[in-house]
């Protein structure tokens, strides 16, 4: 299935993305593209797909089995402009042989920047602060008030000690965390040069003082911060997701939240995407919930685009993506 010579392939991008990839297609396909910065429909979608050689997509477009029939024959690379892969029907693409390219490492630093921002802003109450000054509630300095839960000392609990949850750890190492602990599916190599301690998830509920979603989900995690993982916690212990929201029970965070059973948290990523303004979650004032930025430094997202567009253009050449997720 090497490139024709007499026939550019045919791309098609669901979105507005950064032009480096796009320019880079260019060089080596017909780009044809959804061209805007709202999500395509999935009848939208329907109507690009059909008869190219390969798409650039987003996580937001769900790319199963009606999506691929869509496409028909001529479809031989898939490229996610995402570290995530779960919009994507991978044993569907893989049935019909075809390759599935993500974006990992281009966005780790700017994700795990986020994710301690994020965790500071949370654990110092910095939102609850900016607010008290403008609404007039900051009277005199008080030695009771707006205290938070600082890294000194702390027990930090990765879920997914990846290529994020790694450079998540190293950014927290200097504030002076004291243990680094973290769950998932295998003990890493990587984690020596922490000292992090591998434990089970429930162990890790239970000591953690910081508890950061970390890991790609599955069908194996879904939920898996629910009433019972949040009932394990310290009261003192703040929660962070900076992974996909589906990885939490977000009632049960509410309740969690609402109740004192965590003292706060802070989500990059809901299920679903945008979250509805008239969320629970928005009603607490030790939630801090963000639309989804982990990546979004023009450098990330460059590279990113870059990056999609260097594993599609692999394929459609014959060769094995940069980055292949099968
Ligand atoms: C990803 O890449 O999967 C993030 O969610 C967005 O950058």
């Amino acid at each position: 299935k090497a490139m024709s010579t007499s026939s550019r392939p045919k791309v098609f991008v669901t979105r507005r993305v950064p032009e480096d990839g796009i320019n880079l297609l260019k060089e080596h396909c017909e780009v044809s593209q959804w061209n805007s910065d709202d999500a395509i429909t999935r009848e939208e979608l329907i109507r690009g797909i059909k008869g190219v050689d390969a798409l650039f997509c987003l996580l937001t477009d769900k790319i199963d089995e009606g999506i691929l029939d869509a496409a028909g024959d001529s479809l031989r690379a898939i490229g996610t402009m995402s570290v995530g892969y779960d919009h994507i029907d991978l044993a569907a693409c893989r049935k019909r042989g075809i390759p599935v390219g993500y974006t990992p490492d281009v966005l780790t630093s700017a994700t795990a920047e986020l994710t301690v921002a994020l965790l500071l802003n949370v654990s110092r109450r910095l939102g609850e602060g900016v607010e008290a000054v403008k609404d007039g509630s900051w009277g005199t300095w008080s030695p009771l008030w707006m205290c938070g839960q600082g890294l000194d000392g702390a027990t930090v609990g990765i879920l997914g000690l990846g290529r994020i949850g790694l450079a998540v750890a190293q950014c927290l190492k200097p504030f002076g965390v004291a243990k680094i602990l973290y769950s998932g599916n295998s003990e890493k190599d990587e984690a020596k040069q922490l000292q992090a301690e591998f434990v089970t998830f429930d162990e890790l509920l239970k000591k953690s003082d910081f508890v950061l979603g970390c890991c790609a989900l599955t069908k194996e995690n879904i939920g898996l911060m629910n009433k019972e993982a949040f009932s394990k916690m310290k009261k003192t212990a703040v929660f962070i997701n900076t992974s996909r929201g589906g990885l939490v029970n977000q009632d049960d965070l509410y309740e969690a939240l609402k109740y004192g059973e965590i003292f706060a948290a802070g989500v990059d990523v809901t299920s679903p995407e945008p979250l509805p303004t008239d969320s629970s979650l928005l009603s607490l004032s030790n939630c801090v919930v963000l639309p989804h930025i982990g990546s979004a430094t023009m450098k990330a997202r460059n590279a990113m685009s870059e990056l999609c567009a260097r594993n599609i253009i692999a394929a459609l050449k014959g060769n094995p993506m940069l980055k292949q997720v099968q």
